[in-house]
């Protein structure tokens, strides 16, 4: 009996240390969040201040976050797995700092975009390393709910910003606005001191009794920590040291071609059009523009609601239910967006049904592609050389999301919302068709299991009906 209930302590002790890591970490999320998010309600009090009128140079403040992002996103994959997860995330902090600072105290556009493109470099290394960081951190059976925490964090930290945006506006201040973020990135970098490495990393290292003491605190007395050990060094074993040609090589390339295409898919089906430009878009159908950031934030709320009920389902139903009628949902909506367009979309019942439709197409993607597709970054690649191939994933996921931002505003000048839209609808039925093929199934598999799946048989996940190397 009293062996039971120093067991249970113990497992719970081990449940709360994951928790906490994962929780402090995915305060990197709450900034990429915020970070991307701000920029919409921002944009036209910077605009005010430094005298920008023409599209390109508004443009350039929202994108030149966007590219440096992609950077930090490919510096990450490297740092990753030279300094280790843990201290990557710390560095990812004080580059939050630095570049929250230069932005909002930038006496001159050009300090402005500079402060900015250092901001992006730290979401894209936070985009990048804090799902990694967590996800090997955790154990199977809780991996696609706490990874997905990070997602949580996105839709709060968006939320977030859509809140300030909304209570700002008219007389908002930008510079309070961009570095208020300081305060999380603060936070990150102290937290994130007092927390383990991870120990997937440490043991690459072959610093096994460093990696066995992090395991004791993050396993419960009923997990077999030595057959974890044990599977990551076989793995780690098979294989010396990567270098990039191996990227390319026949074992990681079918798991880099899921990586990058579900990175490009989670873009080019439109999600960020709506983050960026909801309340531009709202506003034109004549709703006034305070109405337009409410309901802006009514859109950021459904993406946080549905974003929890995903990671409720993660681990229970799995990965790819959830990505194919999420995919299917935003079909759904984006056809729904494209009829209210036909006609344009003039006034308040209009531009309610608009914002329903949009609401169910967030939703959708909440339950989704959103997590899914960062959980699976998290997930797909083998050890040695899931830092650079995570990497690479997640700066196609950037680069996309630039191309789509810049062009979404001409787009829809040149060819109206109806057909923007039903392009963006016919772009995800192609995606869906992809993914019923492609990707694999990753609940309660380690790992290493997953890594063994796809690189033995060349099928991707075992349980799933499906292949990764499709
Ligand atoms: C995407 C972001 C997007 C956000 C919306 C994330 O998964 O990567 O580009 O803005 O979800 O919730």
């Amino acid at each position: 009996m009293a062996t039971a209930t120093a067991e249970q302590t113990t497992a719970k002790g081990a449940h709360r240390t994951v928790t906490k890591a994962a929780a402090l970490a995915a305060l990197g999320g709450l900034l990429f969040g915020y970070d991307t998010g701000v920029i919409g309600g921002v944009l036209p009090n910077i605009a005010d201040e430094f005298s920008l009128d023409s599209p390109f140079s508004k443009g350039l403040v929202v994108a030149v976050l966007l590219a440096g992002a992609a950077v930090g996103a490919l510096v990450a994959g490297r740092l990753a797995d030279l300094l280790g997860r843990r201290r990557l995330v710390l560095l990812t902090s004080a580059t939050f700092v630095v570049g929250i600072a230069v932005a909002s105290l930038a006496p001159a556009l050009a300090l402005l975009l500079i402060g900015r493109f250092v901001i992006g470099m730290g979401v894209g290394a936070a985009s990048f390393g804090v799902p990694l960081y967590i996800g090997e951190l955790a154990p199977p059976s809780r991996r696609g709910g706490l990874v997905s925490f990070n997602q949580l964090c996105i839709t709060a930290g968006i939320l977030v910003s859509q809140l300030v945006a909304y209570a700002l506006a008219g007389h908002g201040d930008w510079r309070i606005s961009t570095g208020l973020a300081v305060l999380p990135a603060i936070v990150l970098g102290l937290g994130v001191l007092g927390e383990p490495e991870s120990p997937a990393w440490l043991l690459r290292q072959g610093r096994e009794d460093e990696a066995r003491a992090v395991f004791d605190r993050i396993r419960g007395p009923e997990d077999d920590i030595d057959g974890e050990i044990r599977d990551i060094q076989d793995l780690a074993q098979q294989e010396r040291k990567a270098d990039v040609s191996e990227l390319l090589g026949p074992k990681v390339r079918p798991a880099l071609v899921v990586g990058v295409a579900l990175a490009v898919i989670q873009q080019i089906t439109g999600v960020n059009t709506v983050i960026y430009f909801a309340p531009t878009v709202l506003e034109q159908a004549g709703i006034g523009s305070k109405a337009a950031l409410l309901a802006f934030v009514v859109v950021g709320l459904v993406n946080v609601i549905m974003t929890i009920v995903a990671i409720r389902l993660l681990d229970r139903v799995g990965r790819r239910p959830l990505l194919l009628w999420g995919s299917t949902g935003m079909v759904v909506g984006l056809a729904a967006l494209g009829l209210l367009f036909v006609g344009g979309v003039n006034g308040t019942t209009e531009a309610v049904l608009a914002t329903a439709a949009l609401c169910f197409y967030i939703g959708s993607f909440a339950i989704g592609l959103g997590p899914v597709f960062w959980l699976l970054v998290s997930e797909l690649f083998p050890l040695r050389v899931r830092g650079q191939a995570a990497s690479v994933a997640t700066m196609a996921n950037w680069v996309a999301n630039l191309a789509v931002a810049v062009s979404y505003l001409s787009i829809i000048s040149a060819i109206g919302g109806a057909a923007t839209f039903w392009s963006y609808g016919a772009i995800t039925v192609l995606s869906i068709l992809y993914m019923v093929r492609a990707v694999p199934e990753t609940r309660g598999r380690t790992l290493s299991e997953i890594e063994r799946d796809l690189r033995g048989s060349g099928t991707g996940g075992g349980a799933a009906p499906a292949t990764a190397t499709a």
